[in-house]
């Protein structure tokens, strides 16, 4: 049977308090939208339609790379059953279709096959789950025998209906030819004066059609999200469930409710991760790498061994193996060493290649270098690699000394072995195995004297 999703994201989402449409808000950094588009891709769908609203270009422009979907837009929200017939023409192709919601990110796969699987002998299969406290939520109306008949919204709700725990998810899988009938005979003469998708269970009933239901591993698959702190709350969990299964393949993390993933993590064995560490886009670790607290790491590789101190800023850098890295440095992107190297406190590295040994270890300012092995760069030393106006490059041979507080203004070459002294202003290359050094000569004042605080009279 060919499956067309439909997913619901047409809601305003007033109680965001927020100028971006609700399922643009991110998850773990991935828009709400992006995490249910992606669960559904898992299905192999023949068609994905997003039915949307409120923000649509925004929410539009936001998925412009990702083909595969459909979108149709709802003028105005006239209620669930409204919106998923606005699809209905689009679902050109299909024979099931899957009923999602844009705000809903946390639903599994493993869950939705187990709903289609629900609908593969009928017409229709909801998703259910059992809350202790159901409030809010469209009830599940059971007989004696315990067969569905309908699903009473909160607000339409008996006292007897509203001890219901039984909730409607919102998750449904309908044939297409039916949902079709159904959703053309709806009305919405109710409390909140929508088209209720829910009535549509009164309807198969009426029909002859067996409801089936489906229930997720746990309710927090189909948690929605309304507010920042339901948001929040639905981040927490995704986070920790992220965490304990990297515990599960090996990571170290010394506590694991103060991890955060926001991507892909790919690690060695034996890596060990300090609290506060984020990680954020495709990150690998090596064997044995171990990041110290409060540490952000953005699209780097990491190889084996290396060590990263706390507070460490790393964004697009690949590290070699055994290097040292921090407290207190900030590698930007387009950076690359080699191995075996060390970059201390309070050093800003952008755009460099540098070799194998090489260490720069206080207080420095590396950009747009080429620097060979086993390069010694002193305290407080700085590439000048901007005019105001361009960019330039510094090339630095093996097994040169940048003695502190040197500034090389570049384009400029300093060759191998060479000695730079300290507090040099280099303009000019400098030759190999050579000291040079660009220093005022120091003097001394003799019987100078210190200045004395006038007293006044
Ligand atoms: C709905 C269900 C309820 C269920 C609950 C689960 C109905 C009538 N009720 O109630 O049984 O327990 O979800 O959370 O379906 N939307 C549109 N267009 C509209 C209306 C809604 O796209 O015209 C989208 C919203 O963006 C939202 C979703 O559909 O993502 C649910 O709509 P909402 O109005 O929040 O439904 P509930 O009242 O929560
Ligand atoms: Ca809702």
């Amino acid at each position: 049977m060919k499956l067309g999703v439909v997913i619901l994201a047409a809601g305003q989402g007033t109680r965001m308090r927020s100028s971006l449409p609700k399922v643009l808000h991110r998850l773990a950094n991935r828009p709400l939208l992006r995490h249910v588009v992606d669960t559904s891709s898992e299905l192999n769908p023949a068609q994905m339609i997003v039915v949307y609203g409120h923000g649509g270009d925004a929410v539009q422009q936001a998925f412009s790379t990702h083909d595969g979907l459909t979108w149709v837009e709802q003028n105005q929200q006239l209620g669930t059953g409204h919106a998923v017939h606005q699809a209905i023409p689009a679902l050109t192709d299909v024979d099931q279709v899957l009923v999602l919601y844009g705000d809903v990110p946390l639903i599994q796969s493993a869950t939705l096959s187990s709903l289609i699987q629900a609908a593969s002998q009928t017409d229709l299969a909801l998703l259910t789950v059992n809350l202790d406290n159901p409030t809010g939520y469209g009830r599940i109306v059971r007989d004696a025998q315990g067969t569905v008949k309908r699903i009473v919204e909160q607000k339409d709700a008996s006292i007897e209906e509203l001890r219901i725990s039984e909730i409607n998810t919102g998750f449904l899988v309908a044939t297409k030819t039916k949902l079709t009938d159904w959703l053309s005979r709806l009305d919405n003469d109710n409390a909140q004066k929508e088209y209720y998708l829910t009535d549509i269970v009164e309807l198969a009933v009426a029909d002859g059609v067996e409801v089936k239901v489906a229930q997720p591993s746990v309710p927090t698959e189909v948690m929605g999200v309304n507010d920042r702190c339901q948001l929040a709350q639905l981040e927490r969990y995704y986070q920790l469930k992220q965490a304990e299964e990297l515990m599960r393949t090996g990571v170290a993390l010394i506590d694991p409710s103060r991890f955060d993933l926001r991507g892909e993590l790919i690690t060695g064995q034996d890596v060990e991760i300090d609290i506060n560490v984020i990680i954020e886009g495709r990150v690998e670790l090596g064997d044995g790498v171990r990041i110290g607290a409060n540490s952000v790491i953005r699209n780097s590789i990491i190889a084996n061994e290396v060590q990263i101190l706390e507070n460490c800023v790393i964004e697009d850098a690949t590290i070699g193996a055994e290097s040292i890295i921090g407290p207190f440095s900030r590698l930007r992107p387009g950076v690359r060493l080699a191995g075996k190297n060390k970059v201390g406190n309070f050093v800003e590295i952008k755009k460099s290649d540098i070799d194998t040994g090489s260490k720069i270890n206080h207080l420095s300012y590396v950009g747009d270098s080429l620097m060979g092995k086993n390069v010694n760069v002193g305290a407080g030393a700085i590439t000048c690699n901007y005019d105001g106006a361009n960019k330039f490059q510094t090339v630095i041979g093996d097994n040169v000394f940048v003695g502190s507080d040197s500034q090389l203004i570049a384009p400029v070459k300093i060759d191998a072995g060479a000695t730079i002294g300290a507090g040099s202003t280099i303009t000019s290359d400098a030759p190999a195995d050579t000291l040079t050094l660009s220093r005022s000569k120091q003097f001394s004042v003799k019987g100078w004297k210190r200045p004395v605080k006038k007293i006044k009279t």
